[in-house]
C-alpha cells in the first residue's frame, strides 16, 4: 500500500485504517486539534471525510489548529455545520461569513499562546489530534510536513492521536523541523535559542506509540498560494522601507544585515520583502512565522542566509522549485512549533524587526489588523501581536486607501484596536514612512497625516486633528466624530465627508 514504507516503526503499520474508520474516534462535542498553519501541513483526508459524514450525521466540534487551513477544510466543515467553536486563526471566506453571522464562535488568539493555554487548562483538553506526517521514524517520532504549528502540543495533550501519512510530501523534508516543547510551569527553563539558525530540539514529535489510535494514508496535496505581483504601491512601500533601513545602518543604529526579520502574511508583505532583492543588504536572516515565496527568492539571490519559520506557504511554481532543489535549502531553513517561532521571549531577545500589514491605522498610531469597519472579522490577529509587541522595531505597512479610494486606511480613530500606539514604531504607506519613535501623540499625528495619508484624505484628517487639538488632551479627539468616517462608509460606501 502506498505510504506504508513511511511508517518505519513497523509495529505501527497494524494501525493503518480508512479515514471512515478513523473518524469514529471523533464524537459529537469533541475538541479536535488539527495540524496545519498558513494553509500548509494540514491533515486533509480525515477532516474532509468528517465534513462529508457530518452532512448525513450532524455533529459539532470545537476546531483548534495552528493557524489557517488549506484545501477548503474550514469551508467544508462549516458547510456541514460541523464547527461550533474555532481557534486561533482562520482565513476561509465561508467560515468568515458564519463567524460574522454569529453562527460560529471564533476565538481570535495570539498564535504563540495557544499551546500554553491548552497545557495550563485555559483552553479545553484536546480529545483527538489529527496530525499530518511525512513519516514515522524507527523510534516512533512523527515527522511533520509543511508546517509545525501546534502539532507537538496537540499530540502531547490529546486523548487520541490520528496520524495522516502524507504521500504527497517529499521525504526529503525530514530533518528540516526542530521540535522543542517547553515544560509546564513552574520551573520552566529559558528557551536555549540564541541565534535564528540554532537547532534546539528533535527532528520529529515524540509520542508514545500506544497513544496513536489510527493511521490514515493521504494522497491530497497541500494547497498552493499564488501571490499578487508587486504593484506600484507595494513597490513604493518597499522603497520607503529600504531607505529607512539604509539610514538606520548608516547612522550605526542597526547592523549591516539589520538583524532577524519577520514578515507578515499576504500579498503586501510578500511584495515588500521582495524589495530586499534589489537592495544593498546581504546576509539577511528571518525569524518569522510563514515562509512565503519571497523568502526563497531572497535565498536564491544570495541575499538571505537563513530563514526560521513555522510553515512554508508557497505558490505552485515556487514549491516545485524548492522541492526539486531541496538539498540546497536544507541547511538554510528550519521549521519550528509556533510556540517557538512566535515566542515573545525569543523575539525580544533576538531584537527582531517585525513588518506586518494593517487594515487601517489612526492618526496616533493604533493599528487594526482584523476587523472591517470595527465589527466584521477579516482573518484574525495571527502572529502579528506576538511579533509587534516584542519587536526591536515594530513596523506596519498598508496601502493608504482601499476599495478604489472609498476607504482611507488612515482614520481619526481605528474602529478596532489590535496593536496599540505603545507598540508601534514605524508606519508606511505608498506615500511615505512615519518614524514614530520617541514622539508624543500630537507629534505622531502630524507625521502620520503628512507622510502616510492619501492626498485626497489629508485635508479632512488635518481638519479633524486641528479641531480636536482645540479641545485639548494628551490624545485629542472629537468623540462624537471619531468613528464617523466608518459610519459614513457603512451608510454611503465612501468615507469622504462630501460623498
Ligand atoms: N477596510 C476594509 N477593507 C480593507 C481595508 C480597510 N481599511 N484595507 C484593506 N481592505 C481589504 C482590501 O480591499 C482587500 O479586499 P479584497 O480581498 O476584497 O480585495 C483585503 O482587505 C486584503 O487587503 P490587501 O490590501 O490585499 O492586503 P493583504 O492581502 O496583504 O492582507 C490583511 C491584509 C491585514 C488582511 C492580512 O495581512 C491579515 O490578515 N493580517 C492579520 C494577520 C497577520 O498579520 N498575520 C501575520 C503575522 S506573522
Amino acid at each position: 500500500m502506498n505510504g506504508l514504507d513511511r511508517i518505519r516503526l513497523v509495529s505501527l503499520r497494524d494501525k493503518v485504517m480508512s479515514a471512515e474508520q478513523a473518524i469514529e474516534l471523533i464524537q459529537d462535542g469533541a475538541v479536535v486539534g488539527l495540524s496545519g498553519f498558513g494553509g500548509a501541513g494540514e491533515a486533509k483526508t480525515v477532516p474532509l471525510v468528517l465534513a462529508e459524514h457530518a452532512k448525513q450525521h450532524p455533529l459539532k466540534i470545537t476546531l483548534a489548529t495552528g493557524a489557517s487551513l488549506g484545501n477548503k477544510i474550514d469551508g467544508r466543515l462549516n458547510e456541514a455545520h460541523a464547527i461550533v467553536r474555532r481557534y486561533p486563526y482562520q482565513a476561509d471566506p465561508g467560515l468568515r461569513k458564519a463567524i460574522n453571522a454569529g453562527e460560529v464562535m471564533y476565538i481570535d488568539q495570539h498564535l504563540s499562546e495557544m499551546a500554553d493555554n491548552i497545557r495550563h487548562h485555559n483552553l479545553p483538553r484536546i480529545n483527538v489530534a489529527v496530525i499530518a506526517a511525512t513519516a514515522i521514524t524507527e523510534d516512533g517520532q512523527i515527522i511533520p510536513t509543511g508546517s509545525c504549528g501546534n502539532s507537538a502540543n496537540f499530540v502531547e495533550m490529546a486523548d487520541h492521536v490520528i496520524i495522516e501519512i502524507d504521500n504527497t510530501i517529499h521525504p526529503i523534508l525530514e530533518g528540516v523541523h526542530d521540535i522543542y516543547v517547553p515544560k509546564a510551569r513552574p520551573n520552566r527553563a529559558p528557551i536555549p535559542l540564541i541565534h535564528a539558525g540554532d537547532r534546539i530540539g528533535t527532528v520529529g514529535i515524540q509520542v508514545s506509540p500506544e497513544k496513536i489510535s489510527a493511521i490514515v494514508l493521504n494522497d491530497l496535496p497541500d494547497t498552493s498560494f499564488n501571490m499578487d505581483e508587486p504593484d506600484q504601491d507595494t513597490l513604493a512601500i518597499a522603497k520607503h522601507l529600504i531607505q529607512f533601513f539604509e539610514a538606520e545602518v548608516a547612522a550605526g543604529h542597526l547592523p549591516q544585515n539589520l538583524g532577524p526579520l519577520q514578515s507578515g502574511v499576504g500579498s503586501i508583505a510578500n511584495a515588500v520583502f521582495s524589495g530586499f532583492e534589489h537592495s544593498n543588504f546581504h546576509h539577511l536572516e528571518m525569524y518569522s512565522e510563514v515562509l512565503q515565496d519571497c523568502t526563497f527568492d531572497l535565498i536564491d539571490s544570495g541575499k538571505m542566509t537563513f530563514a526560521s519559520g513555522c510553515s512554508m506557504t508557497l505558490s505552485d511554481s515556487c514549491a516545485q522549485r524548492v522541492m526539486q532543489n531541496f538539498e540546497q535549502y536544507k541547511d538554510k531553513i528550519v521549521l519550528r512549533p509556533q510556540e517557538i517561532s512566535n515566542n515573545p521571549e525569543i523575539i525580544r531577545r533576538l531584537g527582531i524587526i517585525a513588518i506586518n500589514t494593517a487594515l487601517e491605522f489612526d492618526i496616533y498610531g493604533n493599528v487594526n489588523s482584523t476587523h472591517v469597519s470595527g465589527t466584521k472579522m477579516m482573518n484574525g490577529i495571527g502572529g502579528s501581536g506576538d511579533f509587534t509587541r516584542h519587536a526591536h522595531i515594530a513596523i506596519f505597512v498598508s496601502k493608504s486607501v482601499a476599495k478604489g479610494g472609498a476607504i482611507s486606511s488612515v482614520v481619526p480613530m481605528v474602529s478596532h484596536t489590535d496593536h496599540t500606539e505603545h507598540d508601534i514604531d514605524v508606519l508606511v504607506t505608498e506615500n511615505g514612512l512615519a518614524d514614530l519613535r520617541g514622539l508624543a501623540p500630537r507629534e505622531r499625528a502630524r507625521k502620520i497625516i503628512d507622510l502616510c495619508a492619501h492626498p485626497d484624505y489629508r485635508d479632512e484628517l488635518n481638519d479633524y486633528f486641528e479641531r480636536a487639538c482645540q479641545r485639548g488632551g494628551q490624545t485629542p479627539h472629537l468623540l462624537e466624530e471619531a468613528l464617523s468616517w466608518h459610519a459614513k462608509f457603512e451608510e454611503t460606501g465612501n468615507m469622504h465627508k462630501t460623498a
